[in-house]
This record gives structure tokens, C-alpha cells and sequence, in this order.
């Protein structure tokens, strides 16, 4: 009789000693629940570049709201905008969105059941197709993304730069080899709790970890370094001047952000970009501002502080002044006038409401109050 394990029932020391860690520490997510593919596609879309606590009422509320791909296809594309408001990384729902249509219209309804054609939804990287292929069709196909180049280079030590081409190859070779090809579900999930929440990147929880006892980098002390990257990311800065613009039937102007670049398809108020931080008298020396309101009466009403917002690539700063018209500019007639309590249905960059709720404050004296 042949007692050996057949070779592919044996697994590496790591993938045993991860899989016992996930036993032993379940994590409840409500997209575990299912293997709907459009659900798991819908979470995997909404953690891209986000957590799982702040994405996870983002999945409840769009998969009660869109419980099935036609729901979503039929959608408004405003409606899908402003629910997705908050989560950042927009053209993540616009993707997300004409997905939906394409697998609703072309695909009938019929999620893509192979990996290959999964890969080819729009929105869809070889990370998505992975989780998607394994968690709804139990497919063997490793995830690797930052969680599990993090634990992989710490594990086995590996010191090549995972964003050059030559890490990409090693890092997706050894995820290939590590899974577990029986259960890639089970696998791929255990190996993204891990990262998120025990190898994490600050404080990793080093001195209960199962793997410790084979962590290459935890003997060399090499736990804060690795992964390693080769490229500094390189940032810009710009400087947002918004125009909260009342007109005297006491509606704002709003415009929807068009072409590409960030915040596109929300609403925003009219702005000037400068190459600094202006103050209203400088902003009204521009060519932009001559160009804007041209010989128009503007009253200034209020200025707002300065605030940060920090994307991946960019660092914008903004600033807000309140300013009164006796008409609509000509140049602002693709604006839409809207009343401020109307505003909740548009979809804004979080910045902006972040500052509309400052004013709502500070209009309702609760400042004062601290
Ligand atoms: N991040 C991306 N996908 C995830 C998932 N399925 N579970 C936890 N975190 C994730």
C-alpha cells in the first residue's frame, strides 16, 4: 500500500502555520457569508485602498441597496456616485458601475466564472481577479497585494523591491507555491486577516505570531525594512481656491468635475488652482478671476481656513470664500443653481464637506460652545 501524502497534499510549514492561525483567530466579515460572485466582487472593489472597518458599511449599504448586478447596472450613475461619497478613489465606482453594465447587458446577468475573464472587468487587477476566482469559485489562483507582500518579505527575508519587475515575478511565484490548492478561499482569506491585522506594518504583533520561529527578518531584525521599495513616491502639491457663489434666488453654483484626473463626475463649487495659496485680494488680481466674474459685483462674505487633503499622489490645499452675486456669470452657465438644502444629494469631494459642515457649525454657534 502507498502511504506517502500525494505531493500536492503537502503543504509548506508557512501555509500549515498560517491556515492554524486562521482557525484559531475566525474574523467575521459579512462577505464571507456568501459566494455570490457579484457580492465578493462588490466587497473586493469597495477594500481596494481602503480598510475593512471603513469599507464595511459601504458593502452593507450597497449590497441592501443594489442586491443584484441588474440593480446596480440600472443604477444612475449620480445615485452610485454619491452613495460611493467618503470611500475616495472614485473612478473605483465608476469602473465598478460600467462593470455591472457590461456584465448586465453583454453577459446577461451571468457573472465571468474564470479567472481570465474576471481579469478583463473593468476595475479588475490580477489582485481582485485572484480573491474573486478563489472566494467565489474556489479557484487556485494567490492573491498578492501589500498585505501579502508584507508578510512574505519579512517571512522568507526576501530584500528585492517589490515594485520593480523582477519582485513582482519573485513575490507572485512564491504566492503561487505557498497556496493551499485545495482550499484557496480558506487560504487567500487567511493570508489577507494576517496581514491586516497581525503582521501589520507599524507594530507587527511579533511576539505571539505563529511564524515567528522561521521569520527570516524577525532573527535579522529586519521587521521595520521590509518590504523594501525602490522608488521614493513622488508627491505634488496644489492649491484649491472654492467659490461658494450665492446667487440672490438663494441657490449656489455648482459644477460637476469633468475630464480626467481626481473627484471626477462629483460636484464642486466654481475654483480657481494657483500655483500658491492666494488671499482674496491676490485672487482677484488673477487672470482666471477677470476671466470668471469680468466685470461682475462680488461680495466677499466669509474666508474659510486652509484645509489639507492628502491623496497618494497629491497634496491639495483649499481654502473657501463665501461670495455674493447679482447674477449668474456667464462664464458659469454649465452651473447647476442649487439650494443648500439640496446639497445632500449631490455627490462632493470629502473635503468639501467636511468644510460645509464646519459652516453649518459655526452658523449654529455649537463652536462657541467648546
Ligand atoms: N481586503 C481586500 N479584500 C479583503 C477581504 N476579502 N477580507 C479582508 N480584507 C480584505
Amino acid at each position: 500500500m502507498n502511504t506517502q501524502t500525494p505531493k500536492h497534499k503537502i503543504k509548506h510549514p508557512f501555509t500549515e502555520n498560517l491556515l492554524q492561525w486562521a482557525k484559531e483567530n475566525p474574523r467575521h466579515l459579512p462577505w464571507k457569508d456568501t459566494n455570490d460572485p457579484y457580492k465578493i466582487w462588490l466587497s473586493e472593489i469597495i477594500l481596494q485602498q481602503t480598510r475593512v472597518a471603513q469599507g464595511r458599511p459601504y458593502y452593507e449599504k450597497f449590497a441592501a441597496t443594489y442586491p443584484t448586478v441588474e440593480n446596480l447596472a440600472n443604477a444612475p450613475e449620480d445615485e452610485v456616485m454619491r452613495m460611493w461619497e467618503g470611500l475616495g478613489y472614485y473612478s473605483r465606482a465608476r469602473n465598478m458601475h460600467a462593470a455591472a453594465k457590461y456584465i448586465a447587458g453583454e453577459l446577461k446577468g451571468k457573472f465571468p466564472n474564470t479567472h481570465k475573464e474576471i481579469l478583463q472587468l473593468k476595475g479588475v487587477g490580477p489582485y481582485t481577479a485572484a480573491a474573486i476566482a478563489s472566494f467565489a469559485f474556489e479557484l487556485p489562483h494567490a492573491v498578492v497585494d501589500g498585505n501579502v507582500y508584507r508578510v512574505l518579505a519579512r517571512r522568507f527575508g526576501i530584500e528585492t523591491p517589490i515594485d520593480s519587475t523582477e519582485g513582482k515575478k519573485e513575490f507572485a511565484l512564491l504566492a503561487e507555491e505557498l497556496l493551499d490548492r485545495e482550499k484557496p478561499s480558506v487560504y487567500n482569506q487567511a493570508i489577507m486577516d494576517f496581514g491586516s491585522t497581525h503582521c501589520t506594518p507599524a507594530n507587527p504583533s511579533c511576539t505571539d505570531c505563529p511564524l515567528q520561529e522561521n521569520c527570516v527578518a524577525h532573527h535579522k531584525g529586519l521587521i521595520s525594512k521590509l518590504p523594501l521599495k525602490s522608488k521614493k513616491l513622488k508627491r505634488t502639491t496644489r492649491y484649491f481656491h472654492y467659490f461658494m457663489l450665492q446667487l440672490p434666488n438663494d441657490t449656489f453654483l455648482l459644477q460637476k468635475r469633468i475630464g480626467k484626473g481626481i473627484w471626477r463626475n462629483l460636484y464642486q463649487f466654481p475654483l480657481i488652482e494657483a500655483a500658491q495659496l492666494l488671499d482674496f485680494e491676490a485672487l482677484t488680481q488673477t487672470e482666471e478671476w477677470q476671466q470668471l466674474f469680468a466685470n461682475q459685483e462680488v461680495v466677499l462674505k466669509k474666508s474659510s481656513k486652509t484645509y489639507k487633503h492628502q491623496l497618494t499622489h497629491q497634496t491639495i490645499f483649499l481654502q473657501f470664500f463665501e461670495l455674493q452675486l447679482k447674477e449668474k456669470p456667464s462664464t458659469l452657465l454649465d452651473c447647476i443653481e442649487v439650494k443648500a438644502a439640496d446639497f445632500d444629494s449631490y455627490a462632493f469631494p470629502r473635503v468639501m464637506n467636511l468644510f460645509l459642515e464646519d459652516r453649518a457649525n459655526q452658523e449654529s454657534g455649537q463652536l462657541e460652545m467648546f
